[in-house]
């Protein structure tokens, strides 16, 4: 295949699914901050024998800390990935102030979220020599993010 028609190709075929460079979708002027995950389903398409999430419920208000909890490999990276939308949920849905993420245009909703990684917060904690309960770090970063 000549060379153009075979990056043409290429690039035609490689849109994602869920694509950050997308304008459509709805930038509201507010946000709430109300995140509810109904009946979700998921399995990551790179393994498709383990189902992940089965039928998981959470409802997350907004102006108030929630806490995910659970053992290594339990589920909680995964929620808070589907939130941001690497991923979507192959069964159920996931609304913010009661609009499916899909509706909304996603670089504005990821640009709604902040994570900060374990392993960064580890590394300040361990430099600073703080610790997590009293830390004001950690108070500052609960102000204005998910977690
Ligand atoms: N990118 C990925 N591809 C395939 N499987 C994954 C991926 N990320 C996590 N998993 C699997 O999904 C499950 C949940 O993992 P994870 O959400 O990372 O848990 P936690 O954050 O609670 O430790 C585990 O079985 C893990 O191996
Ligand atoms: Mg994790």
């Amino acid at each position: 295949m000549p060379a153009p028609k075979l990056t043409k190709r290429l690039t035609r075929d490689r849109v994602p699914k869920i694509d950050i460079y997308s304008e459509e979708g709805e930038c509201p002027k507010q946000v709430d901050g109300f995140l509810e995950f109904l009946n979700i389903n998921f399995i990551y398409p790179s393994r498709p024998g383990v189902q992940v999430l089965q039928n998981f419920n959470l409802l997350v208000p907004n102006g108030k800390i929630t806490a995910l909890v659970g053992a290594s490999g339990s589920g909680k990276s995964t929620i808070v990935g589907l939130a941001e939308r690497w991923y979507d949920p192959v069964e159920g849905q996931i609304l913010l102030d009661g609009q499916d993420l899909k509706r909304l245009n996603l670089r504005w909703l990821r640009n709604q979220i902040s994570l900060i990684s374990q392993v960064h917060f580890q590394q300040y904690l361990l430099i600073s020599g703080a610790n997590a309960v009293q830390c004001d770090y950690l108070r500052e970063c609960l102000s204005w993010s998910y977690w």
